[in-house]
């Protein structure tokens, strides 16, 4: 089996469709994109706001398509690197943590394609975008294990957190519990993230400071346009407790506040809102 599977030889059926990172970002019905020109803030996931069926639907479909990539992801670094602590090789012990993580992704995939069906949506109904495999296909396994697990299993969290909000306060438990249950998985794979990039970066600063700015760069990107943030009036609120508990520092839960706020004035503030 080849090492390295290049993104566009992923098995997909005539059911999905791809788009580019770009253009989702750009597409006029997604995220702040939406509110460009209204001069008001994004809408929250509330039973009240009036896109909030279809903002969560869209929502969910892409963490679905997550999934997917999340378990090629993990099963790739079990795959692509020969045991060893070179930074182009992977611990063994690691490798199991990663075959853990497909156990649990291959769930979250059930799981996702039972909640979408429940919430109305057909599989490709949405578009796909690649971001995450491209981010798990980094030829250094703590890149990876920082732009995964860190920083868009980190978003998965503060995205289950808020979608759990939302069905509890819509009383549909079969929402609440799918999301409970995947939150409760992703805090373990974000802690796994958490531990191995203090473990292998523990003698090589120069190595940790990569992969935390890959974080950063990741981390950015994926503030949802300023949907992601520490604010009470944000659609999806950064989770602080369960981010504690993955094994974020304090200070680095900062960090990502401040991130996100900025990719939210950059956003929000371009389309007027402030
Ligand atoms: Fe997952
Ligand atoms: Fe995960």
């Amino acid at each position: 089996m080849k090492k390295m599977l290049p993104v566009q030889e992923l098995a997909r059926d005539d059911r999905f469709w791809r788009s580019n990172l770009a253009d989702q970002f750009n597409d006029p019905r997604v995220g702040a994109q939406r509110m460009k020109g209204t001069f008001e803030r994004p809408e929250k996931f509330a039973p009240s706001e009036r896109n909030s069926a279809e903002g969560a639907r869209s929502l969910m479909h892409g963490i679905f398509m997550g999934e997917i990539q999340a378990l090629e992801g993990a099963g790739r670094t079990c795959w692509d690197f020969t045991v060893g602590n070179g930074e182009d090789e992977a611990p063994f012990a690691l490798k199991l943590d990663m075959a853990r993580q497909c156990w649990d992704e291959s769930r979250h995939v059930e799981i996702s394609v039972k909640l979408n069906q429940w919430m109305g949506t057909d599989i490709g109904e949405f578009s796909e975008n690649t971001f995450l495999y491209e981010a798990a296909c980094n030829p250094d396994p703590v890149m990876r294990l920082t732009g995964v697990n860190r920083a868009l299993e980190g978003l998965a969290i503060d995205v289950f957190n808020t979608m759990k909000a939302f069905g509890e306060s819509c009383g549909d438990p079969v929402m609440e519990f799918c999301e409970d249950w995947m939150l409760a998985d992703e805090v373990t794979h974000v802690k796994m993230g958490s531990d191995w990039l203090r473990r292998l970066t523990e003698k090589n600063p120069e190595r940790r400071q990569r992969a935390l700015e890959f974080q950063r760069v990741v981390d950015k990107l994926f503030s949802l346009g300023g949907l992601r943030s520490d604010k009470d009036e944000s659609p999806v609120k950064l989770a602080r407790r369960f981010r504690e508990l993955a094994g974020f520092t304090q200070a680095e839960i900062d960090e990502i506040a401040d991130i996100s706020a900025e990719a939210a004035e950059e956003t929000l503030g371009a389309a007027g809102v402030h």
